[in-house]
């Protein structure tokens, strides 16, 4: 009898005490990371050849630690002859002479441990280069070799000329496929000519993977982003006959037929069997941290449908990659967009997500135009305050702590192959991406201090004696100290553990609320160039008076100032973030 009374009564205690047991859970070293994303090419020169280098980066890494980054995922290092820019391999198991040495890779990662940063790197599993050994053997005729890439016979026209086997584009326009007289036969690239497609369907080619991501890992490397993973796996062809189909058109009228975006990629993205290799090398992944203790990291790198992109979070008992980009940030919403539109997006990644896994933000990559200017220098702030206390990972592509803008690259100068192949001197702009490739502004020497170089292989962005690294921490307030701020505030437990709700409180203040323990954080964003006095207390248990903890640096706040929630006035373009 006694017992059946004490019961319920030690039910509700030990619930009450252990409330937040389970949110309070020891979160993985990257559960609450800032990943800041470094073009090697563009960091920082050790060298004086115009190109950055590993030697470089790690001279640079303390830039890193002082912006509270905990990891650094390096675009690919490895042996490419750069048609484009590395993500064209030649050998996975070398580093590119540009760059450096294994040895200095070593020492990179090295300094990092001392830093307590981990080092991620960039896996492409898609392609190799039309120089790899892989390649190389098989034009040679090499039977195995052959079967590591994807071939198919010409057709011809009705004039009897040879022409590719279907409409397939290529990313950087024209066909997909590339005749090879020593083969008698045309190869798959869906991106640059000198990046053959890889066949998924060889089991060989498989392992290969595996044994390169064992190879890195095993050196301590902490994970991998994995480039275009949702371009794997063609369509299996004996559906059709043993001939791969042409893809529809998609109806587009923005691009010409040339452009990749002409067509639906029905028959070369997202094929099903995509996911499975993911759950594949995430047991990789995992067979090696079991091995030494540290959990490892995957990133994947994928624009697709938000319901295709949460596919290669895992599915069942089977784990796939802990972090696949959350691009609705990038592609979704600009300087254009309405707070409903920023609501809209950030809900969306949180809305699909799978209960029990973190969300991530990321603003800008080098495939993408930068973060200032997409969404303008003003909001610079008003972004990272999203992206770094948001629930979930961070990520950060480097230059956005001090809000680096594009740069102009001329026609002359152009290089990227999505430019170039555009062959077109005034609308490669549209296309090219080495505006967001220009190189890091640290301070106001020659090439921002980038390199001591004539010529850098990008020019550096003009405006660079104000906008660099240098000028910002010396500077009172700068889009710099905001960043360092809010990677402090992060750590705190509200951030990592709390709750999240967002309110467009018109159409252009967004605001979130983080809570916590008793704990509450309101973040308020306009997106405009308007006044605005807004009332927080639309949402639920804001009342009373709340403190600004940190403000934009275009901000007529101080930080300690006290307002009402229920008429808080917002400044043009202003991010708050206020404690209750
Ligand atoms: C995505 C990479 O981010 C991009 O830079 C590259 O051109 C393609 N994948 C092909 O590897
Ligand atoms: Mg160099």
């Amino acid at each position: 009898m006694r017992a059946v009374l004490l019961l319920p009564l030690f039910g509700v205690l030990s619930c009450a005490k252990n409330i937040n047991v389970r949110d309070e859970r020891e979160l993985e070293w990257w559960e609450s990371t800032i990943v800041y994303q470094i073009y090697p090419r563009s960091f920082a020169d050790s060298d004086g050849d115009g190109i950055g280098d590993i030697k470089g980066i790690t001279s640079k890494l303390e830039h890193v630690k002082e912006i509270g980054a905990g990891a650094v995922w390096l675009s690919p290092i490895f042996q490419s002859p750069m048609y484009d820019f590395g993500y064209d391999i030649a050998d996975f198991y070398a580093i590119h002479d540009e760059f450096g040495t294994m040895e200095d890779f070593e020492e990179l990662v090295a300094k990092a441990g001392e830093l307590d940063i981990k080092i991620l790197l960039d896996l492409v599993p898609n392609h190799t280069s039309n120089e790899s050994m892989w390649f190389q053997e098989a034009l040679k005729g090499n039977e195995k070799y052959l079967n590591y890439f994807v071939w198919e016979d010409g057709v011809l026209d009705e004039n009897g000329v040879m022409q590719p086997p279907n409409n397939w584009l290529s990313h950087f326009r024209g066909s997909a496929w590339e005749f090879r007289e020593e083969v008698g036969k045309y190869y798959l690239h869906q991106f640059v000519v000198g990046q053959p497609d890889l066949n998924y369907h060889n089991p060989d080619v498989v392992e290969e993977m595996k044994n390169i991501i064992r190879f890195w890992l095993n050196k301590g490397v902490a994970g991998f982003r994995v480039d275009a993973v949702n371009c794997l796996f063609e369509v299996d062809k004996e559906l059709f006959g043993g001939k791969y189909p042409d893809e529809p058109p998609s109806g587009r009228t923005d691009v010409d037929s040339g452009s990749h975006d002409s067509l639906q990629h029905i028959y070369t993205k997202d094929q099903n069997e995509t996911y499975y290799m993911v759950y594949e090398w995430r047991d990789v992944f995992d067979e090696i941290s079991k091995q030494d203790g540290l959990p490892r990291l995957m990133m994947t790198e994928v624009y697709a449908s938000i319901k295709d992109v949460m596919r290669y979070f895992g599915e069942g008992e089977r784990e796939g990659a802990q972090m696949p980009f959350n691009f609705d940030l990038i592609t979704d919403v600009d300087a254009s967009s309405s707070a409903a539109d920023i609501k809209r997006a950030i809900e969306k990644f949180l809305t699909y997500k799978p209960v029990d896994k973190n969300g991530n933000w990321v603003v800008g990559n080098h495939d993408k135009s930068r973060m200032a200017t997409r969404y303008g220098t003003a909001l610079v702030d008003g972004i990272n305050m999203l992206v770094l206390l948001l629930p979930g990972v961070a990520v950060t592509y480097m230059g956005e702590e001090i809000g680096l803008v594009d740069g102009y690259v001329s026609w002359e100068d152009t290089v990227d192959p999505s430019g170039c192949n555009t062959n077109d001197p005034v609308n490669y702009v549209k296309y090219s991406r080495d505006p967001e490739r220009t190189p890091f502004q640290w301070n106001s020497d020659k090439n921002a201090g980038f390199s001591t170089a004539d010529k850098t292989w990008l020019p550096v962005a003009e405006g660079y004696t104000k906008l660099n690294v240098e000028a910002q921490k010396t500077s009172a307030r700068s889009n710099l100290k905001v960043y360092q701020a809010l990677a402090n505030l992060r750590q705190e437990k509200v951030f990592r553990y709390g709750r999240y709700e967002s309110i467009a409180l018109n159409t252009d203040v967004f605001a979130f609320k983080r809570w916590y323990n008793g704990e509450t954080y309101l973040v308020v964003v306009n997106m405009r160039d308007s006044e605005q006095e807004v009332d927080l207390t639309y949402f639920e248990n804001v009342i009373g008076k709340a403190a600004v903890v940190l403000r934009s640096v275009q901000s007529p706040k101080n930080e300690g100032d006290v307002f009402d929630v229920a008429s808080l006035p917002v400044a043009a373009f202003e991010g708050i973030v206020l404690k209750l």
